[in-house]
């Protein structure tokens, strides 16, 4: 099988004197290679850059200079105008919160961790398993950022959310066995139109060579319904067919998309 991942596009660089040892560090972690500080002419030969802050990680395009770098930041505006929507109240509803305090969640493809966040604020204890490197340390910076937050609201919610590197399908047995519910949100599917969307797909969808196979949502719908959970929820377009033509036990419909929930005879919730 192809890599999904292309790492000789993707180039590390640090956006001051001070990030330059974070960003060395990163870059050995990654297996990236190490841009200058001020090399703007050597920037066109990559896809991407990761722009190395002090304490903040953001991806960047560097032919698309009107577009702001991606960044994971929790505290951000667009999060917290999330919180009050009702999508919230449906991704909870779909997963069981309230069932169990606190409900313990395995978000199997936290991508940019937003679903994660929101089912954390809802007080659910989320792990978040992430294969692409890359977006991983996205994630962890954000992670990091908002636990050392002067908020306490973010401190508290990040608080209960775990990185778990790597592809969930190899996540070893004794963290699995812990968790009530699985999530899956596998693809970028056009679903919104607002532009911040379109910018992140734009540049997961250069950077992953295989950022909506199919068949690879319909194997992780199986590997999660052998888990040892009581359910299993599946975020889809809201007219797409259910993952691997499998009808769920139920779906929650909101205005954009539908959750597709299986609830399965594992270890109950309570
Ligand atoms: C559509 S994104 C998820 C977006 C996320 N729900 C959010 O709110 O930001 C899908 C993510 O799942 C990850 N992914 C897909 N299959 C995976 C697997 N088997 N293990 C871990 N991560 C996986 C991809 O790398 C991608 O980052």
């Amino acid at each position: 099988m192809a890599e999904a991942f292309c790492p000789g596009l993707i180039g590390v660089q640090a956006t001051s004197e001070t990030a330059i040892a974070e960003a060395a560090e990163l870059a050995t972690l990654l297996g990236l290679p190490l841009l200058d500080v001020d090399a703007a002419a050597a920037q066109d030969r990559f896809a991407a850059l990761l722009l190395v802050s002090p304490g903040v990680l953001a991806l960047s395009v560097p032919d698309r200079p009107g577009q702001k770098p991606v960044q994971v930041d929790f505290g951000a505006a667009g999060m917290r105008h999330r919180r009050r929507g009702g999508q919230n109240e449906l991704l909870g509803r779909a997963v069981g919160v309230g069932k169990k305090s606190p409900l313990r969640v395995l978000d199997a493809t936290a991508g940019l961790g937003r679903d994660s966040f929101v089912l954390a604020d809802l007080g659910c204890a989320v792990t978040l398993a992430e294969r692409e490197p890359v977006v991983a340390a996205l994630l962890r910076s954000g992670l990091v950022r908002a636990g050392n937050s002067a908020d306490a609201w973010l401190r508290e919610v990040s608080g209960r959310m775990v990185l778990a590197e790597g592809d969930v399908c190899l996540m070893d047995a004794a963290t699995l066995v812990q968790q009530d519910v699985i999530y899956l949100d596998p693809m970028f599917p056009p679903r919104e139109k607002s532009a911040a969307v379109k910018k992140e797909m734009a540049l997961f969808q250069a950077l992953f060579s295989r950022p909506a196979a199919l068949g690879d949502a319909d194997a992780l719908l199986a590997w999660a319904l052998r888990a040892p959970v009581a359910r299993v929820v599946v975020k889809r377009p809201l007219k797409a067919a259910p993952l691997a033509d499998r009808p769920p036990s139920h779906a929650i419909r909101g205005k954009a998309v539908r959750y597709d929930v299986y609830v399965l005879s594992g270890p109950a919730p309570g």
